[in-house]
């Protein structure tokens, strides 16, 4: 088993049957030893950093029914808003101003921000704030859309593909389908976006083999970044009776993807931390190394309720940040934090 760690560790690739393997066999020991090789992976390509990103949760209308999100369609229990765009400006100003050089433009499928409404919105951001790296997390566009955003300035793209197994992918997501959403990625990756899949660790219907499945989509897709958190079942959803995802397998699950895809950003993500006090700590001690802090107007924040109890950092908690990354051995980095691969000069050229 050792040898099949050692093996990923050199090669940066297994295949499905070998992380079947591992996933099936992994006692503590083992686990420990591949969280270790997960940390010296990313420290060998990004050093003791965390990348800080800010986010901002425009809007919480949603066109999608996801069985498993609090602010799907059906849930009449949302108190729905939309941020206007001189309160989008101001936030982004106030996050300008602690110091951060990533924006996350997150918000469900909401229909009212049509193309024209985001290109100017990009636009706006970019010229107001030129040194920092827009991130966009709106859903599925056309190849048309996603290229006019990327010519307005965004930088990057998150669009999680939440699970790649065709029939649990469509079970989950009524009225969408996975052919759908690997063709979005597929799109933004040939336009040019650093960009970001990922999935949902204790969905109904997972196994192992969906996980390795997972983790051989991301192999092949070679996205910028990779978000994986657990799921955390929201009393408003068809899946309200779930059990909450495991942190440790969301953990492990991470570490896997480090090894696969050396030179990603890996957040430790919202929903590992709202389950898991010290998830910040154990998750860059396992090949985590980016945080997101929540720079939406505090009125808001509570309505952009995806799971329960959802609980985000403020945008001016880095010093409790800055202290937890520092007990493992970490520092926060507050540049733009693009990946590698696309790295451009300090004056963002
Ligand atoms: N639990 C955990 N994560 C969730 N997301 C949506 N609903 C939940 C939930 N109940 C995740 C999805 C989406 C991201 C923004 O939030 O993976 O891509």
């Amino acid at each position: 088993m050792k040898k099949v760690l050692d093996k990923l560790y050199k090669t940066n690739s297994l295949s499905k049957d070998q992380l079947i393997y591992i996933l099936n066999n992994l006692d503590k020991s083992l686990q420990n030893y591949l969280f270790q090789l997960a940390r010296d992976t990313t420290i060998k390509i990004y050093g003791n950093k965390v990348f800080i990103r800010g986010l901002l949760e425009y809007s919480n209308h949603c066109k999608n029914n996801c069985m498993y999100c609090g602010i799907r369609r059906d849930n009449k229990n949302v108190d729905r808003y939309r941020l206007s765009e001189e309160e989008i400006l101001l936030s982004l100003e106030e996050g300008y101003k602690i110091g951060y050089k990533t924006f996350v433009l997150q918000g469900g499928e909401d229909l009212y921000f049509t193309d024209d409404i985001f290109e100017s919105l990009i636009l706006k951001i970019k010229k107001q704030f030129p040194d920092v790296a827009v991130t966009l997390s709106i859903g599925e566009r056309s190849y048309e859309s996603y290229d006019r955003f990327h010519r307005a300035g965004a930088d990057r793209f998150l669009l999680r593909h939440e699970v790649a197994n065709v029939q649990l992918y469509n079970e989950l997501h009524p009225g969408m389908n996975f052919e759908n959403r690997k063709n979005c990625l597929y799109n933004l990756k040939k336009i040019g976006y650093q960009e970001g899949a990922g999935f949902l660790v204790g969905l109904p219907g997972e196994n192992n083999e969906i996980l390795a499945e997972n983790l051989i989509f991301l192999k092949n897709l070679a996205p910028a970044m990779v978000g994986i958190g657990p799921l955390i079942p929201h009393p408003d959803t068809p899946l309200k009776d779930e059990k909450v995802g495991s942190a440790e397998k969301t953990i492990v699950m991470l570490s896997l993807t480090r090894l696969l895809l050396p030179t990603a950003l890996i957040p430790i993500t919202t929903a590992l931390n709202t389950i898991c006090e010290d998830g910040l700590e154990r998750g860059l001690m396992a090949g985590g190394n980016v945080v997101m802090l929540n720079l939406s107007p505090i009125y808001v924040r509570k309505k952009y309720e995806i799971y329960k109890n959802k609980e985000t950092r403020d945008a001016h908690e880095l010093k409790t940040i800055e202290e937890k990354a520092k007990n493992v051995g970490f520092v926060i980095d507050m540049g733009r934090g693009d990946n590698i691969n696309f790295r451009r000069n300090e004056d963002g050229k």
